[in-house]
């Protein structure tokens, strides 16, 4: 890789041990995917936040950094922690939220936003063509092809190190012709729902390999849906991007079918558990949007939650905050808002909770591994009509 004056000088540790580190794990990686230079980025995401998937090795590495005087060049933010002061912290052990904060300490030191979310695209939006290191894989579907701003899949470490020297290397999603379309996805079927977005997306993960994919006919879609099909697709897959409905030039593109049978067979999968037994309704994987917590108000309106259900919507603290007024309608209702963690990397299992309904595709998908909990995947109407009606 080609490096400046100044990129060989940190790299040759002249510029501190944290920067050297940083600019090696940069170089190895350019290096690897056949890079030619580093490029600046705007921003950067950071996942490996949570205590429950990071462990405590880790932690030495983020407090040697920050002990050297790393601090991020770019506006970087953070994904979901593991616990959130206001509910989970007074029911879980101790150990557990002083083990979160020490690491939320280290993030801190270096610069860091303290965002804890997976939707950092609703803190602040990236431009068009923006260049982004981000690590949260959902966010990253969602940034190249939504958002059309630019970014590979980093890892944690990179997406720190990038940030950190605010540069990435030069490779993959950052460049144009790796963003071309090589296959088509023709949907058979009307499209329903969020959860039938987010079982397309488990579906064609599974298939597609690293293809970009021009997916037609998707039929009424919304940002929050092709959110679902962003989380879901990068789920099961490698896929960095998809484009909606037509391509330009499409001649001689491969295409696959996706069939209404694909879908009910995806969600049935994703569906271990009964309605009957769920003692956890969850909505916001991805992290609500604004929108969606407007929804959920005007749904649990004047609703009372079913004893022994417990109804978690989880969000950005920037979205709870902005949301207000649709926070304090779901707390009468009897449920809670969650702002900053993921249910899925937290402890819902020492909380005794066996089986969690949820409208997200990728939440059904890790909740039995990650969570060892029983699963119901439905629509968020289903899941709100179980958790209000019984
Ligand atoms: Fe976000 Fe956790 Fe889902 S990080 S995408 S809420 S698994």
């Amino acid at each position: 890789m080609y490096l400046t004056r100044e990129e060989e000088r940190i790299f040759n540790g002249e510029c501190g041990w944290a920067n050297e580190i940083c600019m090696k794990i940069l170089t190895r990686l350019g290096d690897l995917y056949g890079a030619k230079k580093l490029i600046p980025i705007s921003s950067a995401h950071v996942s490996g936040v949570s205590y429950k998937t990071l462990g405590d090795a880790p932690v030495e590495f983020l407090r040697a950094l920050a002990d050297a005087g790393a601090k991020v060049k770019v506006k970087t933010t953070l994904n979901p922690q593991s616990l959130d002061a206001e509910h989970l912290t007074k029911r879980l052990p101790k150990t557990l939220a002083q083990k979160q904060l020490r690491i939320l300490e280290q993030f801190k030191r270096m610069g860091t936003k303290e965002s804890l979310t997976c939707t950092p695209y609703y803190l602040e939006r990236p431009k068009r063509g923006s260049q982004l290191a981000w690590a949260e894989s959902s966010a990253v579907v969602y940034a190249n092809s939504v958002l059309g701003a630019w970014t590979n899949r980093e890892g944690g470490p990179s997406a720190l190190a990038a940030a950190i020297m605010g540069k990435t290397a030069d490779h993959g999603m950052h460049r144009d012709e790796n963003r071309q379309p090589n296959l088509i996805v023709n949907v058979e079927t009307r499209l329903q729902n969020e959860t039938e977005f987010g079982a397309l997306g488990i579906h064609l993960g599974k298939m597609l390999g690293d293809s970009i994919p021009i997916i037609r006919s998707l039929g009424k879609t919304s940002p929050d849906r092709l959110k679902q099909l962003s989380a879901a697709l990068a789920t099961t897959g490698m896929t960095n991007m998809f484009y909606c409905g037509i391509g330009s030039e499409t001649k001689g593109i491969e295409k696959i079918s996706v069939e209404a049978k694909d879908l009910k067979r995806t969600i049935k999968e994703l569906s271990t558990g009964s309605c009957e037994k769920c003692d956890l309704v969850f909505i916001g994987c991805p992290h609500c949007s604004l929108a969606e917590m407007k929804q959920i108000a005007q749904m649990v309106k004047g609703k009372k939650i079913k004893r022994g259900t417990e109804f978690w919507v989880c969000t950005s603290s920037h979205i709870k905050e902005t949301a207000r007024d649709c926070v304090k309608e779901i707390e009468r209702s009897g449920g809670q808002v969650l702002a900053g963690v993921c249910t899925v990397v937290s402890w819902t299992e020492k909380l005794g909770i066996e089986t969690i309904m949820t409208n997200s595709a990728k939440t059904a998908y890790y909740a039995p591994t990650l969570s060892k909990a029983e699963t119901v995947l439905c629509p968020m109407k289903d899941c709100l009509r179980t958790a209000f009606q019984g």
